[in-house]
């Protein structure tokens, strides 16, 4: 399909609709707020490097539009990022010839309008229609409109068939990291890694007191390690309970690394890169004396909010944890080291687009510097436990074998099974956690998974 190749009745069609007033002079169609902001949020990620977080703070700090269609437009952006292969390959194979190179936001538009048709049940009616006028107002996309009508339309006839014959593993998860995840697990647990990579997460509350009579009043389940887990979607904040500060959002995975120390009650416990502060929240709550370490100012102002919600205290310090000296050793120790989070794809798709094999070895070079100095502010017989949200073994097995060769006084202290719920097929065979996001299978669709985390616990000698 090319730029003139679109029927003569929907030529017609459209021309009429589009003569007369200019397209910004027309009423705004209910809806096209909502597909404006997604177009601009999955470009803000796809042509300017920013983080799906940062575009969606940026795109809503002053905006007028509704929770709802926020809601909306962060779903089709992020339905963009996790599935941009398979969409380009469906576009691609309706165009004869490329898309010109001056053509404004014409493709993000049409991603938007092939995701909705494709992946969110949107009526074709609606999202074609939507896409053909946001392409009209668009300075150097309008005079494709006709382009966009003409492709969507057939999207939303023949896509569902060229998408059955498409690989998603291979379209979706850039090339290098199926590569990484196939030679660290083998071919057939990378491709069971990429496809549960690609759904998307259930909602999964930690709660202060007992969890069934929250699951029971929050419509979810109970999951073995404790976390209540509910269906994605809808606002947080309206949900009973969030205001009083009775729970706070943290998957099943990342809940488990702070329960690892065992009881904390009474005891100190630094808890390095802490920010937004679900294991701090933890660690609180268990009767811990924390201090919380994070290196970044705005994101320290959050654990406080975090914190203060749930009417749960720490100490917080702003600093550098690699070199943090406080002068005093700690009962436990808590690193949650920055990492590619590659773990974390379900939730965060954009991750699929913005990081680079790169930055495996430069992440893990820090998490390095940050274990060494986690080893000085233990005390004698002190735990410390190491965690990422990361499946790339240099940034989790591999560090805690190279800690222990050139660590000594450091022994591993083997998780068991069972521990805190956790199942045998979670732990390698040396003791540590390695959660996948095909882990806890559930039978409700909207229900399984698990973040892919890893966590390892020492101890260190007298
Ligand atoms: C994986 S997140 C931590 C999540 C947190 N532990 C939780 O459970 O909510 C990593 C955090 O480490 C912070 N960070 C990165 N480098 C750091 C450093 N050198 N010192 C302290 N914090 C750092 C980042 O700003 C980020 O907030």
């Amino acid at each position: 399909m090319t730029a003139g190749d679109v029927s003569t009745k929907t030529k017609r069609k459209t021309a009429s609709r589009a003569r007369g007033r200019k397209p910004e002079g027309r009423p705004v169609p209910s809806g096209l707020p909502a597909r404006e902001a997604a177009v601009r949020l999955a470009s803000a990620v796809l042509h300017h490097g920013r983080s799906l977080d940062e575009a969606l703070a940026k795109e809503f700090q002053s905006s007028a539009l509704a929770a709802r269609d926020r809601a909306l437009a962060r779903l089709i952006a992020a339905t963009v990022l996790r599935r941009l292969g398979e969409l380009e390959a469906v576009l691609s194979s309706f165009l004869e010839k490329p898309l010109p190179e001056r053509q404004g936001d014409l493709w993000p538009i049409l991603l938007a309008g092939a995701a909705q048709l494709l992946f969110l049940a949107t009526p074709p009616h609606a999202a074609v229609g939507l896409a053909v006028e946001q392409a009209r107002r668009d300075r150097f996309a309008r005079r494709y409109d006709r382009l966009v009508n003409a492709l969507l339309r057939r999207t939303a006839r023949e896509g569902a068939d060229v998408l059955a014959h498409c690989d998603a593993a291979r379209l979706d998860i850039p090339t290098w990291l199926f590569e990484r995840w196939t030679k660290a697990y083998g071919e057939a647990d990378a491709r069971r890694i990429a496809e549960a990579s690609l759904a998307e997460a259930a909602l999964d509350l930690s709660v202060k007191g007992e969890p069934a009579p929250w699951a029971q009043r929050l419509g979810g389940i109970v999951l073995p390690t404790g976390s209540v887990r509910l269906k994605a979607g809808g606002r947080i904040e309206d949900l009973a309970g969030y205001a009083e500060g009775d729970w706070w959002v943290q998957d099943a995975a990342a809940a488990l690394p702070a329960r690892l120390l065992g009881a904390v009650a009474g005891r100190t416990v630094a808890d390095l890169c802490a920010a937004p502060g679900g294991k701090t929240a933890e660690l609180a709550a268990a009767g811990a004396r924390v201090t919380a370490v994070e290196l970044s100012a705005s994101r320290l102002a959050r654990l406080r909010a975090n914190l203060d919600r749930l009417h749960l205290d720490a100490d917080l310090v702003e600093a550098d944890a690699a070199t943090w000296a406080p002068g005093h050793a700690f009962d436990a120790v808590l690193l949650d080291a920055p990492c590619t989070a590659t773990g974390t794809i379900r939730r965060h798709p954009d991750i699929l687009r913005l990081k680079r094999p790169e930055d495996v070895a430069a992440l893990s070079q820090q998490q390095a510097r940050l274990f060494d100095n986690a080893v000085r502010l233990l005390k004698p017989g002190g735990k410390l436990v190491y965690c990422t949200c990361s499946l790339e073994p240099e940034e989790g097995s591999d560090q805690i074998a190279r800690l222990l060769a050139r660590e000594p006084r450091l022994s591993r202290l083997p998780i068991l099974p069972g521990e805190c719920g956790i199942e045998s097929d979670w732990l390698t065979p040396e003791g540590d956690l390695r959660t996948l996001p095909y882990h806890l299978p559930n039978e409700r669709a909207e229900l399984p998974g698990l973040d892919g985390f890893f966590a390892g616990r020492l101890v260190l000698g007298g």
